[in-house]
C-alpha cells in the first residue's frame, strides 16, 4: 500500500506514525511551575541528540483537551518559563505511576501529589526527580521552537547531571536486565524487554563488499 500524507487526516497520520515508530522510550518529565508546584508527565517523542555535551530532545503538542483552542501542556509551560526539567526513565516498577501522570490534570494540581509519587531532590536543577526512577537526567533548556500546523513545541535540553541507581548497573554499565525498561507501543500499549540479540560492531573497510554485486 502506497500512502501520500496528503490523503490522510491528522488522526490517521498520527496513528500511522505512532504505530510505526515503535517501541518508543518514555521521558517521564518532572518540572516546576513558576509558583513552585511539581508537575510530572510522560513524553515518548523523546530521544538523545548528542553526547558532548549530553543533549536530549522531547516534544509537547498543544492538545485541545475538550475545548476548541489548543492549550499548552503544563510541562511545556513550566520548561519554557523556568528553563529546567528532569527526565526520569521509567521501568517495569514505575510503569503504572508514569502512566497515571498522563491524566490531564489542571495546572493547579500536582501529579506526584495526586498519585502519591515520592520525589527526591535533584543535585543541580530545581525540579525534583522521581525517587523510584532508576535513571534521571537533570536538564537545562538550550532551545525550543514550534513546528507543524497544530503547534508542537520541540524542547532541547543539556543534561547537567545524571543519576543512575546502583541497582541497575553491572560493573559500572547500565544492565538492561536490571533496568527492565518499558517502551510505548501505538495506542494504550506498552512493551517490556524481550529477547536480547548481540551483534558485534561491524569492522571496516567495506570498499570491496557491495550487496548484490560479486
Ligand atoms: C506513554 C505516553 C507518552 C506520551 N507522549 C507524549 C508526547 O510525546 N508528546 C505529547 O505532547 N504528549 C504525550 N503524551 C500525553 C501527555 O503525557 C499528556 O498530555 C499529559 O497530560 C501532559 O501533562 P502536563 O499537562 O502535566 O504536561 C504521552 C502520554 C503517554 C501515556
Amino acid at each position: 500500500m502506497e500512502i501520500s500524507p496528503r490523503d490522510l487526516n491528522r488522526e490517521q497520520t498520527y496513528k500511522l506514525m505512532v504505530g510505526a515508530i515503535v517501541p518508543r522510550p518514555v521521558a517521564w518529565i518532572t518540572s516546576l511551575s513558576p509558583e513552585g508546584r511539581v508537575n510530572a508527565a510522560p513524553f515518548s517523542a523523546f530521544t538523545l541528540l548528542s553526547q558532548d555535551p549530553p543533549v536530549v530532545l522531547f516534544q509537547a503538542n498543544r492538545g485541545l483537551r475538550g475545548g476548541s483552542e489548543p492549550i499548552e501542556k503544563d510541562t511545556a509551560r513550566n520548561v519554557r518559563l523556568t528553563g529546567e526539567f528532569v527526565v526520569n526513565i521509567p521501568n517495569e516498577d514505575t510503569l503504572e505511576a508514569m502512566h497515571a501522570c498522563s491524566t490531564p490534570l489542571p495546572p493547579e494540581q500536582s501529579e506526584p501529589e495526586v498519585f502519591g509519587i515520592a520525589l527526591a531532590p535533584s543535585q543541580i536543577v530545581k525540579p525534583p526527580r522521581v525517587a523510584a526512577a532508576p535513571i534521571c537526567f537533570e536538564c537545562r533548556l538550550m532551545q525550543h521552537f514550534d513546528i507543524g500546523h497544530e503547534p508542537h513545541t520541540v524542547f532541547i535540553g543539556e543534561v547537567v547531571h545524571f543519576y543512575v541507581s546502583d541497582a541497575v548497573q553491572t560493573e559500572g554499565a547500565i544492565d538492561p536486565n536490571k533496568l527492565r525498561p518499558v517502551a510505548r507501543i501505538g495506542g494504550p500499549w506498552y512493551a517490556k524487554l524481550g529477547e536480547l540479540v548481540y551483534l558485534p560492531v561491524p569492522k571496516g573497510p567495506v570498499a570491496e563488499v557491495r550487496p548484490g554485486k560479486s
